[in-house]
């Protein structure tokens, strides 16, 4: 491959982590350590389908510029190396690090049983003592099993630091299960969640636990990924809930009928979350996997599949419903600004006038703000030309966000994927929208992070236009910045 290749090639994302080439699924093992950022991310070296999965890996000083380096772990005689993640171990409570400090990968073997050779699922370590260049295998592997129980996977762990004691989350087909160690190699069950709750339309994968505080004290979040169910059109989704945890059991805040949406688009899965606390400005941030079991060992890449979300750092915040969670995109994005426009005062828009005709762009950040003064239809088209547009659009009536791929390009790889993805907006009359188009994706972030939606689209070179559009109604343009985004990728990588 050239050098040059991946600023040109067919639907290359420019800004954000791809695989240079094959397939990538779930990101794994985020960790920030000695000052940089690690991807882990599940792999198939050998072809752009699922496979036997490894752990590929990057590093990152801003989670923006990527390093690509070599593959982490490769499957053995235990089973291929499902998701997982990575902790730093401080004071060796695991005793692989003569004392010091190093990376733990805690992760899933999917395998046979060695004597009955039935399918199994396993969790398993490995540990770095380079800063996760070279990973070695615990001798004693697998270090928890569960015979009884099929889909046993994707152990996240966290230190608990009231009780001074890892915690490990990992779903069970129908619920998440906690364990307890003091050494990552002996597991103690403590207890089962979600059984009854949240939405179960499709298999609970990748769960993730965390806290964060909101009005001077801390609630736990826990994340939980349901896979694609044939029954549903949607495909696999990402829900959360809010409740307590207590080292040992999860307790929601909410009915257990109550679903959270994590993102409201189709393509934002097996996401998982992670601390830069060591850093001054110490966020939880947030990656997820940009695509759908549905479809995403079909989508129309040819060298290779799949892309992560952008970085996000979240938050909480209180709303008439209670307790939900913010996303807003890492600061860290402005680097790869070159400013486009910039509009400060108040405009009421014109059907059929666009003010945004003049500009060309396929990968850039938008953020305006509106007032609607009358019932309104009025949004963006992103990669537009005479044949294709990708739709970003507000229905004030309806109370709807929504983003209309039905025209967006290439739609012809899944029946599932031409649609409309929408999400109810509870705030009617000021709207703001922050934008990211990639040249394969879109993500919006709705009233400063309060809802989002992520949306792979395949568009043609040629649709570069934009336009700001009224449909209907009046609405006032407030303000109105657009950032053309450079590339990431560097001249070299071949
Ligand atoms: C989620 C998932 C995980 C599993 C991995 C396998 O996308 O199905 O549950 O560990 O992918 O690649």
């Amino acid at each position: 491959m050239s050098p040059t290749n991946f600023f040109n090639e067919k639907y290359r994302p420019q800004y954000h982590f791809t695989p240079m080439k094959n397939w990538m699924n779930d990101p794994n093992g985020m960790v920030y350590f000695q000052g940089e950022y690690h991807l882990f991310y599940q792999y198939h070296p050998e072809s752009t389908v699922w496979g036997p999965m490894h752990w590929g890996h990057a590093v990152s000083s801003d989670m923006i510029h990527w390093e690509h380096l070599p593959i982490a772990l490769f499957p053995d005689e235990i089973g291929f190396i499902f998701s997982g993640s990575v902790v730093v171990d401080p004071c060796d409570s695991t005793g692989f690090f003569n004392g010091g400090e190093g990376l733990v990968a805690i992760f899933t073997h999917a395998g046979e049983h060695p004597v009955t050779r039935k399918p199994r699922q396993v969790q398993s370590l490995a540990y770095s003592k380079d800063k996760g260049r070279t990973w070695t295998k615990y001798e004693g592997n697998p270090v928890l099993e569960e015979p009884a129980i099929a889909d046993f996977r994707d152990p996240k762990v966290i230190w608990y630091e009231e009780e001074r004691k890892w915690i490990m989350v990992l779903a069970a087909g129908n619920h998440v299960r906690f364990y307890s160690s003091n050494d990552m190699k002996s597991w103690d069950f403590e207890s089962a969640f979600g059984k009854t709750e949240g939405s179960h339309q499709g298999v609970w994968e990748c769960p993730d636990l965390f806290s964060l505080p909101i009005d001077g004290v801390h609630r736990w979040v826990l994340i939980v990924s349901i896979g694609d169910d044939p029954a549903y059109h949607e495909g696999s989704r990402t829900q959360y809930f809010v409740g307590d945890f207590n080292g040992k059991t999860f307790m929601n805040d909410n009915d257990p009928d109550v679903v959270l949406w994590l993102d409201f688009g189709r393509d934002n899965y097996a996401g998982v979350t992670w601390s830069d606390v060591p850093k001054e400005d110490g966020r939880r941030l947030f990656i997820g996997w940009m695509s759908n079991w549905k479809y995403a060992n079909h989508v129309p890449t040819s060298t290779w599949r799949s892309a992560m979300t952008l970085p996000r750092s979240l938050s909480l915040t209180s709303t008439s419903e209670g307790t939900r969670l913010v996303q807003k995109p890492v600061h860290e994005v402005s680097v790869l600004r070159e400013p486009v426009t910039s509009i400060k005062r108040t405009i009421t828009l014109v059907p059929d006038e666009n003010l945004l005709k003049d500009i060309k762009s396929k990968t850039f950040e938008l953020k305006a703000s509106f007032t609607i003064k009358e019932a309104a239809v009025f949004g963006l088209k992103v990669h537009q030309s005479n044949e294709e547009e990708t739709i970003i659009g507000f229905n004030s009536q309806r109370s709807v966000l929504y983003v209309d791929r039905r025209k967006s390009g290439d739609l012809g790889f899944h029946d599932a994927f031409s649609c409309v993805q929408e999400m109810a907006v509870l705030e009617k009359e000021h709207v703001s929208l922050h934008i990211f188009v990639d040249k394969s994706s879109v993500e919006v972030f709705v009233n400063e992070g309060k809802q989002v939606l992520t949306s792979l689209i395949f568009p043609k070179e040629e649709s570069d236009g934009i336009e700001l559009f009224l449909d209907q109604g009046v609405v006032d343009l407030h303000s109105l910045d657009v950032f053309n985004y450079h590339s990431i990728w560097t001249k070299g990588e071949s």
